[in-house]
């Protein structure tokens, strides 16, 4: 089969193309360092071409509604016209549990690529994970110096490795609209993964933790992050993930 992951650069995406390499699939790796940009979507046909699956990870960080709904609904048309063009089969999105009730900040924009995806042509399967192992470190990074102020958010952690390979394994199969929710093995809050994370990484930094106000925050707070329903339960925890190499030695 052959899959295009686009945002096959970014942290999700590296480990989806590792995935898929690994069991036998021609990779195409689509993002900017790779030459395309999915914003104008110039020489995205060509780089679909001959392509069954595309498995889409892009991402911006952002907490501006707009500015998200427009970068995912954007990239999101650019590519299934793209698909559309080429004769692509199945389109993979990652989008996030919970989400359903916080329509605000960058959840809008995911919201937003889930109703563009349904209002396609393209058969599709929107597959949603809750946060990754690695987003603590995502949120650290954006916080240098001694203090790192987190909102208050409940999740359920699942390693990006696992998403990775989930994405892989829906790509495999048939379209099915919606994807059985993915997420990690505990339900942790943020605020105490970051302080555990920074005394076994040997550092100092304060944490503190605020309620983080509007809907956006409110939602982080609510525990909806941690999904409910049926789920399929990722295996390593937050605790096996620092130790392993995916947080001593990230791939690059
Ligand atoms: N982080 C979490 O905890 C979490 C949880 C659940 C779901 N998700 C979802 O997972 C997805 C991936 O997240 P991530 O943290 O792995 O992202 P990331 O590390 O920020 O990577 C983003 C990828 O998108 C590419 N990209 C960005 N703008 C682009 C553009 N204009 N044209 C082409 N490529 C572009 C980047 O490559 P270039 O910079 O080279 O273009 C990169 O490959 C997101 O959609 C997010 O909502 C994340």
């Amino acid at each position: 089969m052959k899959i295009a992951v686009a945002g096959g650069t970014g942290l999700v995406g590296k480990f989806a193309v590792t995935a898929a390499e690994n069991r036998g699939h021609e990779v195409v790796s689509i993002s900017r360092r790779n030459g395309i940009d999915l914003i104008s979507g110039e020489g995205l046909a060509e780089a679909l071409n001959g392509v069954d699956v595309v498995i889409d990870v892009t991402n911006k960080t952002t907490l501006s509604a707009k500015a998200a709904r427009k970068f995912f609904s954007t990239v999101t048309d650019n590519l299934l016209s793209a698909e559309v063009q080429t004769g692509v089969k199945h389109h993979v999105a990652l989008s996030i549990v919970g989400i359903d009730e916080i329509d605000d900040g960058y959840y809008a924009g995911k919201l937003e690529q889930e109703r563009t995806i349904q209002k396609g042509t393209i058969p599709y399967t929107i597959a949603r994970s809750s946060q990754f192992h690695e987003f603590v470190t995502q949120q650290l990074q954006s916080m240098p110096g001694p203090i790192a102020l987190l909102p208050k958010c409940l999740m359920r952690p699942v390693a990006a490795r696992e998403v990775g390979q989930h994405l892989v394994d829906i790509a495999e199969g048939k379209p099915l609209k919606r994807a059985t929710d993915l997420v990690g093995p505990r339900n942790e809050v943020l605020a105490d993964l970051a302080r555990r994370q920074i005394a076994f990484d040997g550092l100092k930094k304060l944490v503190l933790e605020f309620p983080l106000p509007g809907v956006f925050g409110r939602g982080m707070a609510s525990g909806d992050l941690r999904g409910k329903g049926e789920t399929i339960v990722g295996k390593t925890t937050f605790d096996d993930w620092l130790e392993s190499p995916d947080h001593q030695n990230p791939p690059q």
